[in-house]
């Protein structure tokens, strides 16, 4: 694996599964792997699972690493070419990665969507161009389309329960519902898990939204989806809630509706899912206490599988390197 971006850098994700699942049963296998070694990790954004897990894993490979939190410590980056740098941007990412690629062997980015300009956003500016001029393997920690760790952990978390309830002989119902937010969210998690089931191809999906929360094509193509979240809810075996932000007319909140919350009632209408959120949650505005706090959530279990994609993920990167 040369970098980590999206499904599309992996050539097997079960056999990436089960190499996660082997370390979540034995950690230290590759203790020494990463001797030796740094990760550079720079957040453009906030994190909590992501940094911490992502340094739990590098740990358990012996791998040293060094975070950098470029929004609140470092220079305000210029992703444009041939900018004329007059403005609030300090140094070009073209100066500036270099660099990192001679102090680290693999580079982590967390880049959210500005969620302004469309084009910009899914041209994946700022990964591209960490991938141009770093040298060294990227990881992605969330970009502006794609969260791969997350739907990495995602599908772990799946095959790990149903291997628990012996379900081998019944093929999944995955669904992922559309959930209410008051700020305008990017579709990353959402476009990454589409993508991701679509890949792996192991379940029937659907994804419900409201109307005008269709997202890009390019990442839902093969899941059924529907307006109806009732219908979509019937017999699934795993509810993935997230809110995003429209992507036809980039960046808005067409809709709060409350109706669109899980609730207890309606988790009634699916085969006793078990429910999976990315985290962070609101609460009470994407999903209920009784839910998230009762015994269908496997929101703690997904988020502690985290350090188990990571792991996996940052292995290949060394072993191919
Ligand atoms: N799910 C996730 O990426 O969490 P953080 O934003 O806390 O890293």
């Amino acid at each position: 694996m040369k970098n980590f971006i999206s499904v599309h850098d992996v050539n097997d994700i079960n056999a990436l599964v089960k190499k996660a699942l082997a370390y979540k049963a034995n950690p230290y296998a590759d203790r020494n792997l990463g001797a030796d070694k740094k990760i550079g990790m720079l957040f453009l954004n906030p994190s909590l699972r992501t940094r911490l897990s992502t340094q739990v894993a590098a740990k358990n490979l012996g791998l040293e690493s060094i975070v950098f939190n470029v929004d609140k410590e470092g220079w305000a980056l210029e992703f444009e070419e041939g900018a004329i740098m007059s403005g609030t941007t300090v140094e070009h990412v073209k100066d500036a990665a270099p660099i990192l690629g001679q102090y680290f062997d693999v580079l982590c980015i967390r880049a959210f969507p500005a969620l302004k300009y469309k084009e910009e956003d899914y041209s994946e500016q700022v990964m591209n161009a960490f991938i141009k001029y770093a040298g060294i393997p990227i990881v992605s920690l969330e970009s502006a389309t794609l969260h791969p760790l997350q739907s990495l952990t995602d599908i772990i978390t799946i095959k790990e329960q149903n291997e628990k309830s012996a379900i081998t002989n019944h093929r999944s119902k995955i669904v992922l519902t559309w959930a209410p937010h008051i700020k305008p969210l990017p579709q990353c998690v959402a476009n990454s898990f589409a993508q991701w089931i679509n890949a792996w191809g192991e379940a029937d999906f659907v994804i419900t939204h409201p109307e005008d929360y269709e997202l890009d094509e390019q990442f839902t193509r093969g899941a059924t989806i529907t307006h109806d979240q009732d219908a979509a809810l019937k017999d699934a075996d795993f509810v993935y809630v997230k809110n995003w932000s429209t992507y036809t007319d980039y960046g808005k909140i067409y809709s709060n509706d409350p109706a669109w919350m899980l609730t207890e009632e309606k988790l009634k209408l699916t085969n006793n899912a078990k429910v999976m959120h990315c985290l962070p949650v609101r609460r009470n505005v994407e999903l209920s206490d009784e839910i998230l706090d009762g015994p269908n959530s496997l929101v703690s279990t997904q988020a502690g599988n985290r350090v188990w994609a990571a792991q996996a993920v940052l292995a290949e990167i060394l072993k191919a390197k």
